[in-house]
């Protein structure tokens, strides 16, 4: 699949109309259509009899291309224009219209309008790039399309330029519109959550008006993240169903607007969060918005998120991190928090080669005056009462217990109680004179500013220079505030929302270069920085602070439909945990093992058994670990809806598949519901190996048909009961 990533470029800028064919993209002359075809579906927009961009389909692939008349503008109806009633494909603020805007500008004479009107076009192998113009203006709006064919999966983005001879301002900059075909009774599907419940899965009608799900806190953010699933009729499963999906990558101040306009057209618009956004843009400037994919499938919303998946995969996630799995991580932070030193990590590391660790992490603690919350950030040198001989005895440690050795660190952040802050406190974002709210004890560094970019990047290099760390566990534990930069003109202030990203993403582009095998977890403050901008970027992402496993269940299933569980980092913690709630060491185990497994508990309490279950679980995971990270992800069981959770996964190959199953209470002696397994061949027949004794159905060999149709039983009891069967196709 890594064709993906090096598709052909070449652009051309002729208009030609080719043959009807399995073409990706396509433009067709008489009709002004293109065509863009993923392997299941299809994407057809036009210009209209306005000269203006108009979507006409998405949905299933239509290979009876000739089928479709060209776009054509809607009538116009009591107090709505034609336009108004039409489905624009990158409508800007201008003319009579009153939907959500892609685009907003004002010009410096005062003028507001902007009215785009086809300009021309390039087309390349999976791409295609369709330039507009305003009507009097130079401004130039590109719209640019990217086909990812095997994952159904199209990319949206913009560039504006601006060709004036004077700077205009950008108010509002969209990625583009995704339309649905007109009707009623859509469903939203969109994850939500704060800190400590990320990634939770709620569910409603679509009703008239307008739902906006965003971040106004600087990076992703927890509250909210950008993923939407819309399915027809509100009537999608698992498995049956219409599904329109789609995800922003941008890990600032994002926005989506699901509306429902008054003529039954549902459209979801994505981009920039406009809220305080102000770009200005100097003549000959360009803004580049931050890139949209969407998708659709008629397999439900287990399709849509195996699609989701395999795409970032293949196509999101570093090119290096393809094939490669996720090692065992052990994490420090719930065992010690500040309290690190050189013999209590050693000591940690010693207990976690024995379970089968592969990458030990130290966290937060290790630098500065980190004692507590309240000093050191910004202070990246080695604690040296802490560390006296640096970290160096250390990771020849770890290493030596043949571990990879990894380090959190929290580049973008600064206590006022720390040298750098005492040197730079304008270095932080903040307004003029106005209070700076800490956050943690905490202010946030204006990465905006290219000497704090220059300063950061330079100092991960030293450390990275003079430590042989693996891994950085890149954190981010708080929000923007008093979102001020004193030091540019206030026209330029609000640049800081998107620059600070930009820069941000530079430094990871420029350290990722620099030390190629490094890998990168991105967290903030549990799971508040995920998204397929910076999952370009980072290997895995902390998935949540709350490592209780039955609330975990949850939080990981609303992950799974917008993530793939490869880069959902999941611990195994101690108990009593978040919501003085106990549950099983095993049940722990099997919860971490539904994505990348860690282990974040105090090993210095656990008893001899302990050490053998866990020993056991890590030796179980080794084996099954590809299937779970690379494979296929079936939901069977919802922690949503009863007291059964269950998931499988099935490795692309189809030689093997692992369920998981979680039962949260037993009552009234009723017996766990059977489990239903998916995605085998029927035909197959498969050796069933339990990790316990919990398998009802005791045959060594069932088929396929068997355990899809007829299912197993468990003898899963009591409360927080849990197993695991791996099935293993016979030859
Ligand atoms: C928040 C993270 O989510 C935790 O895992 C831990 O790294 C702390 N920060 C350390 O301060």
């Amino acid at each position: 699949m890594k064709c993906v990533r090096s598709a052909l470029f070449i652009l051309v800028s002729v208009t030609v109309t080719f043959a009807a064919s399995a073409q990706t993209v396509r433009f067709d002359s008489a009709r002004k259509l293109w065509f863009l075809s993923t392997r299941d579906t299809s994407y057809v927009l036009g210009i209209n009899e306005q000269n203006e961009m108009q979507h006409v389909y998405w949905g299933k692939r239509i290979a009876a291309e000739n089928d479709f008349a060209p776009a054509h503008l809607a009538s116009a109806y009591g107090f709505e224009t034609r336009e108004g009633r039409t489905a624009e494909e990158y409508p800007a603020w201008g003319g009579m219209r009153y939907g959500e805007p892609c685009l907003k500008v004002t010009f410096p004479d005062g003028n507001r309008d902007l009215v785009l009107k086809f300009d021309s076009q390039k087309i390349g192998s999976d791409i295609l790039e369709i330039t507009l113009k305003d009507i009097s203006y130079g401004v130039f709006v590109t719209l640019r399309y990217r086909v990812f064919t095997a994952f159904d999966v199209i990319e949206k983005s913009v560039r504006v330029d601006n060709r004036t001879k004077e700077p205009i301002v950008v108010e509002s900059a969209q990625s583009g519109v995704w339309h649905l075909p007109s009707g009623q009774h859509y469903r939203l599907s969109y994850l939500h959550g704060y800190w400590a419940g990320e990634t939770r899965l709620a569910q409603e009608p679509i009703d008239p008006g307008k739902k906006i799900l965003e971040s106004r806190r600087g990076n992703t953010s927890g509250q909210a993240n950008p993923w939407f699933a819309i399915d027809a009729g509100g009537a999608a499963d698992e498995e049956h169903g219409k599904v329109w999906f789609g995800a922003l990558g941008w890990s600032g101040n994002w926005k989506l607007v699901i509306e429902d306009t008054p003529y039954d057209q549902v459209r979801v618009v994505g981009g920039f969060n406009d809220f305080d956004f102000s770009y200005p843009l100097k003549p000959g400037e360009s803004l580049n918005t931050p890139l949209f994919y969407g998708g659709y499938t008629e397999l439900g919303f287990g399709d849509a998120s195996r699609l989701m998946h395999s795409f970032e995969r293949e196509a999101i996630l570093p090119a290096r991190s393809a094939g490669h799995l996720r090692p065992i991580l052990y994490n420090s932070w719930e065992a010690t928090e500040f309290n690190v030193d050189e013999a209590g990590q050693k000591a940690l590391a010693d207990k976690a080669a024995r379970i089968g660790v592969e990458l030990f992490v130290m966290d937060d603690g290790w630098f500065g005056q980190r004692n507590d919350d309240h000093a050191g950030l910004g202070d990246w040198y080695v604690n040296p009462q802490k560390f006296p001989n640096g970290l160096g005895p250390l990771i020849q440690y770890v290493k030596s217990k043949g571990m990879k050795f990894g380090l959190w660190v929290e580049p973008e952040m600064v206590n006022p109680n720390s040298n750098l802050y005492r040197k730079h406190p304008d270095w932080v974002i903040n307004f003029s004179g106005r209070p700076r709210t800490e956050g943690r004890n905490q202010l946030v560094l204006n990465l905006a500013r290219d000497d704090v970019k220059e300063y950061l990047l330079a100092t991960l290099v030293k450390l990275l220079r003079e430590n042989d760390i693996d891994f950085l566990k890149w954190d981010m534990n708080r929000h923007f505030s008093e979102p001020g930069w004193p030091a540019v003109a206030p026209a330029d202030e609000r640049k800081l929302w998107v620059n600070y990203v930009l820069n941000l993403y530079d430094i990871i582009d420029q350290l990722r270069a620099k030390y190629p095998k490094l890998e990168i977890e991105s967290c903030s403050g549990g799971g508040g920085r995920i998204d397929l901008g910076i999952l370009k970027r980072v290997e895995q992402a902390w998935t949540s602070d709350n490592t209780d496993a039955f609330d975990r269940l949850t939080i990981q299933d609303g992950f799974t439909h917008a993530y793939a569980p490869k880069l959902m980092m999941d611990w195994v913690t101690d108990v009593p945990n978040m919501n003085g709630r106990s549950t099983p060491l095993k049940f722990r185990f099997l919860a971490a093992m539904m994505g990348s497994m860690g282990i974040g508990a105090n090993l210095n309490r656990w008893s001899d058994e302990d050490f053998a279950l866990a020993s056991k679980m890590a030796a179980y995971y080794k084996t099954i670990r590809a299937t779970v990270q690379e494979g296929d992800l079936y939901r069977l069981a919802s922690p949503h809806e009863g007291e059964l959770t269950a998931s499988q996964y099935v490795s692309r190959d189809g030689r093997q598949s692992v369920l998981f199953a979680f039962l949260r209470s037993q009552q009234f002696l009723r017996p766990a519901p059977t489990i239903s397994l998916r995605g085998l061949d029927p035909n197959a027949n498969y050796r069933v190996i339990s990790i316990d004794d919990k398998l009802i159905d005791k045959a060594d060999v069932l088929s396929g048909a068997y355990v899809m149709n007829h299912g197993l039983n468990f003898n899963l009891t009591g409360d927080f009961d849990s197993t695991s069967i791996t099935l293993e196709r016979v030859k």
